[in-house]
């Protein structure tokens, strides 16, 4: 058993898991129609996403692209349950997924293990007291699974014993975001929603935690969605893409075609902004008027 798979169900914890992934013929992740509007302080309000939709099967990658301010954060938020969608549904496994955050705790933790989240900033989610060894066992003890699983976790992670033994103020950028996947992993989550998680992080680091990211979702069947403003990063890790302005999905698809032949303006746009061999400022600033 590799230790993302689920455990079994612990008594006394609600268990609102579906059967493993694999062989489930509903994708890992479906959204539809998801919607967030934020009040103005001049009254009325603002769209900061609408009309989103997207599957995702089991072991794909979904990459949600676009300028700042153009709602990618908003969709993962709405997602993962740190924002409540104004409209629209998130299916997990086939099962509808609770906008609100549940009273109980163990339907929490339940929700919890459907979506985990890790952020461009893993100071954010781990905890500073713990080694990064028991930053995993508490994980794991708080859904019920067993402890053991710590070692391979971070085994799978490419961690080895010397940072199992320190607290995030002694890791690498680069290490820390390795335990906060480790962290997210260790709820045996279906989908995995990464907000920028490797931009912080220098090129060559980036391309180990991309490579790891590869090699996860092929060993757990894990489903993620990629959010970056990278376009070169997306190429690399995801099958579809969703290109977002202004809070509306502008287009979508196989990220290859999307890249390579975008049918969107906004799209071509973007492309165009990437500094790359013959990249020319001045047309960009022409291409946005
Ligand atoms: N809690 C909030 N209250 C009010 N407005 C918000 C809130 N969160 C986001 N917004 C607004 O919603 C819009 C979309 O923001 P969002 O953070 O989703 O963009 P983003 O695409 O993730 O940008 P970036 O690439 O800079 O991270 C922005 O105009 C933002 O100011
Ligand atoms: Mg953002």
């Amino acid at each position: 058993m590799t230790p993302t798979e689920h455990a079994a169900p612990t008594p006394g914890v609600e268990d609102t898991e579906a059967a493993p992934g694999k062989g489930s013929t509903s994708p890992a992740l479906r959204v539809d129609g998801l919607r967030k509007t934020y009040p103005l302080p001049g009254g009325g309000r603002l769209t900061a996403a609408t009309g989103i939709s997207f599957t995702v099967p089991h072991a794909g990658a979904l990459g949600i692209v676009g300028e700042s301010g153009s709602g990618k954060s908003t969709v993962a938020r709405m997602l993962v349950g740190l924002a409540r969608p104004d409209a629209g549904r998130i299916e997990v496994d086939g099962r509808p997924r609770e906008t609100r955050t549940p009273r109980r705790a163990a339907a929490r933790l339940a929700r919890a293990r459907e979506i985990q989240m890790v952020f461009q900033d893993p100071y954010v989610s781990l905890d500073p007291h713990l080694t990064a060894a028991d930053c995993l066992r508490t994980a794991l003890k708080l859904h019920g699974r067993p402890l053991d699983l710590a070692g391979s976790l971070l085994d799978q992670v490419g961690l080895g014993a010397r940072e199992a033994t320190a607290r995030p103020s002694r890791l690498s950028g680069g290490q820390r975001q390795r335990l906060a996947i480790a962290r997210a992993l260790a709820v045996g989550p279906r989908v995995l929603v990464l907000d920028e998680a490797v931009a912080a992080l220098d090129v060559s680091i980036q391309a180990q935690i991309l490579q790891l990211l590869g090699e996860i979702r092929e060993e757990t069947g894990v489903a993620l969605v990629f959010v970056s403003h990278d376009l070169a990063v997306v190429e690399h890790l995801t099958e579809e893409v969703l290109v977002m302005r202004k809070g509306e999905a502008v287009e979508q698809g196989p990220t290859a075609e999307v890249l390579s032949a975008p049918a969107h303006p906004y799209t071509r746009l973007l492309l165009a902004s990437v500094p790359r061999e013959g990249w020319e400022p001045q047309l960009v600033s022409r291409l946005r008027g």
